[in-house]
């Protein structure tokens, strides 16, 4: 959406990260989830964040986006960012990505 500024939610499934989607899209901002259900992965089928992940997508069509990405994959998140206008981002995954992400390289246009 043109003119429209773009958040990016990381661990958008998540509790922190799903009540940050609503923040946002509330406060005008068109959103971009980040979330590989890592979840589930640790704490078994009980644990998953998908069906809130796909209840924010079905109830915010026009304004959330869910992209299944592992935030460790800097060249995924990278491609992300490049295909995505935006300048803010949130980061409520629950491990220290950024940080790792530091280590390989962060472009500034990564930092928040
Ligand atoms: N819940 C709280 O009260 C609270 C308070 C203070 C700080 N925090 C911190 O906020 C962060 C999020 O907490 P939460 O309660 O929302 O946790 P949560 O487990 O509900 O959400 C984390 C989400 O991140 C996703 N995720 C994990 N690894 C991922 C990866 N590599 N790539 C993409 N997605 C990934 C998970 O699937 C999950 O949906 C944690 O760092 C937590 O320590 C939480």
């Amino acid at each position: 959406m043109p003119g429209v500024a773009t958040a990016i939610i990381t661990g958008s499934g998540g509790l922190i990260g799903s009540a940050s989607v609503e923040h946002f899209i509330a406060a005008g901002y068109r959103v971009v989830g980040v979330e590989n259900d890592m979840r589930a992965r640790f704490f078994g089928s009980e644990a998953s964040t998908r069906d809130v992940s796909t209840e924010l997508a079905m109830r915010h069509p026009d304004e959330f986006e869910w992209v299944e990405l592992d935030i460790r994959d800097a060249d995924g998140l990278m491609r992300l960012f490049d295909s995505r206008s935006g300048n803010r981002s949130g980061n409520t995954h629950g491990c220290p990505a950024f940080a790792r992400l530091g280590r390989v390289g962060c472009p500034d246009r990564l930092r928040s």
